[in-house]
């Protein structure tokens, strides 16, 4: 979505620029992508069922159910739905949190996790389709990442990678990718990796624990301020680096009851993720 795109939303509204995957106006599965509002929420629209009603669904029970709360730490506040005239045409979306608000040079990676992205409700074709996406980098990692963007502080450049590139990774070009993400070059990235790893051990402990739910083709969305980063290092001020971080689950079309089980198949994704992190830290 362009500028010229912004101009047809309702005062107030704009296309949200640090949008890295998923759906959007371009791909014709949506009639727009994620949108941002002026009291700096970020909206996604509504715009298939039951998989809308599945997210919803889980925001409302976190807020609602105490076998739910777990989640709460980990996952954008939820601000209920709302509905926008765009066009003559009403669309419903949901209000989230902006993970990535007030950043000024905002970095911004979805890891999808799991190998398996169909839940088990899929029809044949669905599974069939799904399998074929990221195929290499589910097989290898149990996970996948379909778009980052980075503020590449070594020499200043920009770089946003698609799903197109994301789905050439193999297990020797998604390590790398993860490298420029998290600016591997830069003083001080070792620290900016601990504090992720601090926050995915989190998020893992309560996996580990959580027999509410199985969760497909969800994703774990990092973001940090690579202008933060910067600014700690030329100050020469000890600048906290824990401000400017964040990483969080999204994307809940595809949640299932777990019927006492531990979700195996998202806690493997997610272990292998920490464990490539680790490597990375430790300048493997
Ligand atoms: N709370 C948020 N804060 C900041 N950015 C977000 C947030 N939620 C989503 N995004 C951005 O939008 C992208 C797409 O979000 P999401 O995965 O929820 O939608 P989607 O994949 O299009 O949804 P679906 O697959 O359910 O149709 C993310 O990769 C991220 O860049
Ligand atoms: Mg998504």
């Amino acid at each position: 979505m362009d500028k010229q795109y912004s101009k047809l939303l309702p005062d107030g509204y704009a296309a949200f620029e640090n949008q890295v995957a998923g759906h959007n106006s371009k791909d014709g599965r949506s009639p727009t992508g994620i949108l941002k509002s002026s009291d700096g929420y970020v909206l996604k629209p509504i715009t298939k069922q039951p998989q809308s009603d599945t997210e919803i669904g889980f925001y409302e029970s976190i807020t609602s159910n105490e076998k739910f709360i777990c989640f709460r730490d980990f996952v954008p506040a939820y601000k209920g739905t709302t509905i926008l005239n765009i066009q003559g045409l009403e669309i419903n979306f949901l209000k989230l949190q902006d993970i990535t608000k007030g950043y000024i040079k905002p970095c911004v990676m979805d890891v999808k996790i799991g190998s398996q992205t169909w839940d088990p409700n899929a029809t044949a074709s669905k599974r069939k389709a799904e399998e074929e996406k990221y195929r290499v980098s589910k097989k290898e990692f149990g996970f996948c990442i379909p778009g980052y963007q980075v503020h590449c502080l070594s020499d200043g450049s920009f770089k946003k990678m698609g799903k197109e590139e994301g789905r050439t990774l193999d297990k020797h070009s998604l390590p790398l990718a993860l490298k420029k993400f998290f600016n591997t070059d830069f003083a001080r990235s070792g620290e900016l990796i601990d504090l992720f790893l601090e926050r995915l051990g989190a998020i893992l402990n309560m996996w580990l624990k959580q027999t509410v739910v199985h969760i497909y083709s969800s994703s774990l969305l990092f973001a940090y301020d690579a202008h933060h980063l910067e600014l700690s290092i030329t100050t020469k001020v000890i600048g906290n680096i824990r401000s400017c971080i964040n990483v969080m689950m999204i994307d809940f079309a595809h949640v299932v009851p777990a019927n006492n089980t531990l979700d195996s198949n998202y806690i493997a994704g997610l272990k292998n993720l920490i464990k490539l992190l680790e490597d990375i830290r430790s300048g493997k």
